[in-house]
């Protein structure tokens, strides 16, 4: 027999169905509410509300537990590729090797961009924040496939809108970060695989040969698949959101790239490593910063820290943390910031005010430190942050599609003026 949940209005009862998931979460399906007692729910930042059904991603906060499709991350971090996981989130499997190699051929088919838009380079000033270009860069490839604004094209041209986003995304973070550095482009080698061809495209200059390291690569790819998805997010319920008024997918994900932007989402990885070295140049009195990050009064945050979802640990930033130990090794890289970040965590863990609020490091605390260790500079760690998620937006947004969810529209408490009338300009 399926659950009811019982509420009582005004002296009269009410019943509404109870969902429950596949690992057995719940939910109270409130979809009638407000027709049958006028009521609506209040839930500032959505923090107890579900937007949607998804097969996607399954997350456990309390468990700090993380998987796509059913698969562990610790798994796919460490035995797959970036491509394959791309698969398996866009279409629910593992690929088999055929699968995959033709997934990988048809990218490389598309991994070249227009080149009329390498003239869009030429108007942002030199200091522009690679965030907003991409996010720019993405919404106009709808206007070089204005096929793609059809919210009807048949599954194929849908398929070609993704394969071209999955394929260009990389070659336009490159140039992003060529034209902040005043390099030539490079164009992209699909002869290397996506990991690689992208480091081709950072590093690579016309005048010598380049051989992505096998060590960087590595560690790019775990960065990437630990990116890729992470359920209703900031962004990804931004991308739900603009995609359910049937806007087109580059102007979706667009838009996820903004949201994703924001110094308390996305853009924490750059604002970690700010931090750091503020705490660093200001002499590296920890207890002052972590006084600081508690003061209700004090708007310094300690940025890296917490989660909506993970109350224990997120389990990203364990892969992370262990990930920064090797490869700073491996490259035989000194990062002094490393040593604040593990002095910081361990003084906030045995903390009250962060202990009693569940605030632990999260997926950004550590990531910036090897990006920087590859030669990212920092304001490029949010770029990474996109590359690596966009085949959760893309599967976010096809699902949204498939499932012919509504679009999004959400009610509000109105706190405003009551009625009155129009006062003359004369009377006022
Ligand atoms: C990502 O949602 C996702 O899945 C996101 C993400 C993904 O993969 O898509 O995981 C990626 O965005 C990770 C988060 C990156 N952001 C940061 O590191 C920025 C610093 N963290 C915070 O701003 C904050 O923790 C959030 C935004 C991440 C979560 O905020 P919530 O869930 O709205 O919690 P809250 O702001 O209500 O905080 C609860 C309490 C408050 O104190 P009280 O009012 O209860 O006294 O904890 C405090 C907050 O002041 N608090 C912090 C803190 N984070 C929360 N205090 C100091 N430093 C912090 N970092």
């Amino acid at each position: 027999m399926s659950e009811i949940a019982k509420i009582e209005l005004e002296g009269k009862f009410y019943e509404f169905p109870v969902i429950t998931g596949t690992e057995d979460e719940k939910a109270i399906d409130i979809s009638s509410l407000r027709s049958a007692t006028g009521y609506i729910t209040l839930d500032r930042g959505f923090k107890n509300t579900g937007s949607c059904m998804s097969a996607i991603t399954f997350l456990d906060g309390e468990k700090g537990i993380l998987r796509y499709r059913g698969y562990p991350i610790e798994q796919l971090a460490e035995e797959a590729s970036f491509l394959e996981v791309t698969y398996l989130i866009l279409k629910g499997e593992l690929p088999t090797r055929e699968q995959l190699a033709n997934f990988e051929a048809t990218i490389d088919k598309h991994t070249l961009v227009h080149e009329d838009m390498k003239r869009f380079f030429e108007a942002y000033p030199a200091q522009a924040h690679p965030m907003g270009i991409l996010a720019s860069m993405i919404c106009s490839m709808s206007t070089f496939y204005p096929e793609s604004q059809d919210p009807n094209r048949s599954k194929e041209m849908f398929d070609l809108s993704i394969n071209r986003l999955l394929a260009k995304l990389p070659t336009l973070a490159a140039m992003v970060y060529k034209n902040a550095m005043r390099h030539p482009f490079m164009y992209p080698k699909n002869d290397l695989g996506y990991v690689e061809n992208f480091m081709y495209m950072m590093y690579g200059m016309p005048t010598e040969e380049y051989t992505p390291s096998p060590v960087i690569a590595k560690a790019l790819n775990k960065l990437l698949i630990l990116h890729a998805d992470h359920e209703q997010n900031c962004s990804a319920s931004t991308v739900r959101i603009v995609g359910s008024s049937q806007a087109n997918l580059y102007a979706a994900i667009s838009a996820g790239i903004s949201a994703l932007w924001g110094p308390l989402h996305g853009g924490a990885n750059q604002a970690v490593i700010e931090m750091l070295e503020m705490i660093q140049n200001d002499g590296g009195d920890l207890d002052k910063w972590i006084a600081k990050a508690k003061d209700k009064d004090d708007p310094f945050r300690l940025m890296g820290f917490g989660h909506r979802v993970y109350k224990n640990f997120d389990p990203r930033a364990t892969i992370i943390k262990k990930a920064c130990d090797d490869i700073l090794d491996e490259l035989g890289v000194q990062d002094p910031t490393l040593a604040i970040a593990k002095k910081l965590e361990e003084v906030a863990l045995n903390d009250e005010y962060f202990k009693s609020r569940g605030l632990y490091p999260n997926v950004d605390f550590y990531s910036g430190i090897i990006y920087r260790a590859i030669g990212i500079p920092t304001e490029m760690f949010t770029v990474m942050f996109a590359l690596g998620r966009l085949p959760g937006w893309i599967a976010q947004w096809q699902e949204m599609l498939d499932n012919n969810d509504p679009i999004g529209r959400p009610r509000q408490v109105y706190t405003g003026a009551v009625r009155r009338n129009y006062v003359p300009m004369d009377e006022r």
